[in-house]
Order: C-alpha cells, then sequence, then structure tokens
C-alpha cells in the first residue's frame, strides 16, 4: 500500500530522518514507535505528502508522492484519512459540522447526503448522540473518536493516526484501540498508527517499525520487538531508565530536561 524507500529529511543542517526504509501492506496496523523528538511526525506527514522528503521515495498505490505535483497529490490524498497529534477539531463547529468539513471541500455531494453520510460517520465510532455537541463539550476519548469520524468522512483506504491516545485513561485508550481494529477488520482499512503505549502496541501493532535518531532500528513484528535484546529497544518496552543507561534517545534528553 505504502512504501517509504530510503527516505531522508533535514531541516536546515538538522538531520531528522536518516535513511528510513518501510512498507505498509493492505490491511494492517503498523505502529510507528520510538522517543519524542525521534522523527514519528515527521515520517508521518512524509507519508501523507505534507511534507517533502530531502532525499528517497514514497510510493502509494503505485504512485510516487515525493515529486508530484500539489494538484495531483491532492486526489492521492483522498484515499486516507489522517488523525493529527492533539486531534486539531475546529471548535467554533458542531462535531456533525467538523465531519461534514472534508465532504464539503472535496466533493460536490448536497447537503441533505453529506447530512446522513455524517450520521453514519458518527454511528461507526459510536458519536451519534453528539453530532450538535461543541467539541468543547466532550470528553478527550469523545473528541478522539470525533477526529476519527471526520478522517473516516471520505471513505478511506489508509488511515493515519499521530498518538490518539495522548492524554486518555487506560480504559478509553482500549476503546480507541478497539475502534481501530474494528476499522481494520470490518472495512478492510490500513492502518498508520504513531504511539508510545505499550499496551496500544500490543493490542493493535500486525508490524512495528520503530526510530532512533532518524534511523529505523526495528522493523518486524511484537514477537520481534519483545525478544529484542537491543538496549534502546528493550528499555522502551520496559519503561525503564537507567541512570547513564544507552537508552533510546529521548529518555535521556527527557531526564536533561527534568534535571535542569
Ligand atoms: N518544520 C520543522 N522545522 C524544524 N524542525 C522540525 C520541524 N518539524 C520537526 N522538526 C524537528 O524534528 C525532530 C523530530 O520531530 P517529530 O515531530 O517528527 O518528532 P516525534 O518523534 O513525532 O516526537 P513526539 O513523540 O514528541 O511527537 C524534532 O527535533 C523537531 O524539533
Ligand atoms: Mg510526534
Amino acid at each position: 500500500m505504502i512504501e517509504v524507500d530510503n527516505v531522508t529529511k533535514s531541516f536546515g543542517d538538522f538531520v531528522v530522518l536518516r535513511g528510513v526504509t518501510c512498507q505498509l501492506r493492505r490491511g494492517e496496523t503498523m505502529c510507528v514507535l520510538g522517543g519524542s523528538g525521534g522523527g514519528k511526525s515527521t515520517l508521518l506527514k512524509i507519508m501523507i505528502g505534507a511534507i517533502r522528503p530531502t532525499s528517497g521515495r514514497v510510493i502509494i498505490d503505485g504512485d510516487d508522492i515525493s515529486r508530484m505535483p500539489e494538484a495531483q497529490l491532492n486526489k492521492v490524498r483522498r484515499k486516507f484519512g489522517v488523525m493529527f497529534q492533539g486531534g486539531a477539531l475546529l471548535n467554533s463547529m458542531t462535531v456533525g459540522e467538523n465531519i461534514a468539513l472534508p465532504l464539503h471541500y472535496h466533493t460536490k455531494l448536497d447537503a441533505d447526503t453529506i447530512g446522513t453520510m455524517v450520521k453514519i460517520k458518527l454511528q461507526q465510532v459510536d458519536l451519534l448522540h453528539a453530532e450538535h455537541r461543541l467539541p468543547a463539550e466532550l470528553s478527550g476519548g469523545m473528541q478522539k473518536r470525533a477526529a476519527v469520524a471526520r478522517a473516516l468522512a471520505l471513505d478511506p483506504k489508509i488511515l493515519f493516526y499521530d498518538e490518539p491516545s495522548a492524554g486518555l485513561d487506560p480504559i478509553t485508550t482500549t476503546r480507541v484501540d478497539f475502534l481501530i481494529n474494528k476499522l481494520r477488520d470490518r472495512m478492510r482499512m490500513s492502518n498508520v498508527v504513531v504511539t508510545h503505549v505499550m499496551e496500544s502496541v500490543q493490542r493493535i501493532a500486525d508490524h512495528i517499525v520503530m526510530l532512533d535518531k532518524g534511523n529505523v532500528i526495528l522493523d518486524g513484528t511484537l514477537a520481534d520487538l519483545m525478544a529484542s535484546e537491543d538496549p534502546r529497544i528493550s528499555t522502551f518496552r520496559t519503561g525503564e531508565y537507567a541512570e547513564g543507561a544507552e537508552g533510546i534517545t529521548s529518555t535521556a534528553d527527557y531526564m536533561k530536561d527534568l534535571l535542569m
């Protein structure tokens, strides 16, 4: 479905991705893991064509999008739905209006048809009752589900989620995970999920790509993650932090920040 081929990305002199290669297969959930600042969101933005790689290629359904003109890219973008880090619902609009937005923007459907489609999407995430409420009036978990409904609006083949569980309690996290699995199993959706919640990874991942300092340090299954003796991977798995240990980059950076 998606082939990321030796992608690098620099912002000025700052190298974020150093030759990332990975594949998303049809109907699977790929989890992208790694420490904070490791380049996960950047990789996701490159996969959806929101930013261009410095070098390398991204092939979606056979089309190389990395050098594609913007107008053509817009058509490819209709194949996927995106739930950005933070959800990003528009607060001045109701939940229903938020979901209608991409339909108004990308299709010529009439208002009645769009109204019906909004209800179907809300039903899929169990939020029909919240159609006329404002995002601020919803709980964090409901906002996430509303954001998933909006990502589903155009019936995408691929869904991208950036930290769908950030700020959620464990039970709500489980609900979001079940929703991700339901969409994969019932609608054959292919998913790319950026997360750092190990429990989520165990529930949803068919395939795991782990980044550290812009390099892929694991490309495999959950079993590979669990069996790895690479200290950068095992510390991530257990959440352990030992002073001076060779852990994944950000853990150490984070401790530095705390101690400052
Ligand atoms: N537009 C940009 N301009 C300059 N630097 C950027 C830009 N976007 C990201 N970066 C830098 O690239 C690095 C990776 O950022 P990215 O958002 O991909 O990390 P991440 O792995 O998603 O982290 P987190 O887990 O905290 O969300 C960071 O150091 C960030 O400051
Ligand atoms: Mg991020």
